[in-house]
């Protein structure tokens, strides 16, 4: 057998059997074997190393391409989709299967961040043993590498189950949405002493990161100071080890007036509407299409 038996041609380049079989095989490869994706551990480490940590949400392909290709450290698929894509004005309605739906998406969209996926209410109140059941379809099914859970002390147990399952868990602490109708509304919590509490409980249940939501700036540089693991802050102030946003408030794509907490760092609710409205005014005035755009 000659060299040149080994050659396939396609679209007229000779391709050796070797490359081809490389190429087969890497598109075979899950992308979480990945070596450039980050692991939980080194996650974890970046407080130690005192790197900033950078986590936004995304809820499908092409926002989750965007956002791992900027470069973040986590990615959350958030149960926030049912208020920024699903129109819900809490984030109860949303379930397991939309979770999961969601988060396949963006699993197989990222290659180098850690992608986090939020446990729908009531998904991890049914007791341990329901928790990582509902815990390991996420993990099974979407190629994403940890779940997040709302709460601090009473959520302890759960936590030490799902770690104790090989389940990485980001707990969430300081204001809980999914606990909105209990709370009497989305505000910033202050009790730090609870606050402590909560941290310290998760931590030792074994959390390899708390998200820190609406607290107080200087509250949450003590509770980053006290716990080991990093604190990822979303309306907490700089003292953190990282931030959170959500994908459409940084980019100007919500409805209403923003919370305090968010920064946009585009209008993009003002260009689609422009550009929809050229299009619109372009079809109507027999602009579009051209004969660029049309086939002879
Ligand atoms: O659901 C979500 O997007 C969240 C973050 C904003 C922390 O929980």
């Amino acid at each position: 057998m000659t060299a040149s038996d080994l050659l396939v041609t396609i679209e007229g380049e000779p391709q050796s059997a070797i490359r081809l079989y490389l190429l087969h095989v890497s598109q075979q490869m899950p992308m979480t074997t990945d070596v450039r994706q980050i692991t939980v551990p080194q996650f974890t480490a970046l407080k130690a190393a005192g790197k900033k940590i950078t986590m936004l949400t995304a809820y499908d392909y092409p926002s989750a391409q965007l956002v791992d290709s900027a470069g973040v450290e986590g990615i959350l698929v958030g149960d926030s989709l049912g208020m920024v894509v699903q129109g819900h004005d809490t984030t109860l309605p949303v379930t397991l299967e939309q979770m999961i739906y969601h988060a396949e998406m963006v699993g197989r969209a990222v290659r180098h961040a850690l992608v986090v996926v939020d446990m729908p209410f009531p998904s991890f109140h049914l007791g341990v043993y329901k928790t990582i059941e509902n815990a390991s379809r996420i993990l099974k099914e979407t190629r994403c590498q940890a779940v997040k859970v709302e709460g601090g002390v009473e959520r302890a147990d759960v936590i030490a189950g799902l770690v104790s399952a090989g389940i990485p868990v980001m707990a969430h602490c300081g204001l809980l949405p999914q606990s909105v109708h209990q709370s009497g509304g989305y505000r910033v919590q202050r009790n730090e002493e609870q606050l402590l509490a909560d941290a310290q409980a998760v931590q030792q249940a074994g959390a390899m990161a708390i998200v820190l939501e609406c607290i107080p700036a200087a509250m949450a540089e003590r509770i980053t100071a006290a716990v080991s693991i990093p604190t990822i802050g979303i309306g907490a102030g700089a003292g953190c080890d990282g931030q959170i946003l959500v994908f459409h408030d940084i980019l100007g794509l919500s409805n209403g007036r923003p919370p305090r907490h968010v920064k946009a760092y585009a209008d993009m609710n003002g260009l689609i509407s422009q550009a929809v409205a050229r299009y619109r005014d372009e079809v109507r005035q027999g602009i579009f299409p051209s004969k660029d755009q049309s086939f002879q």
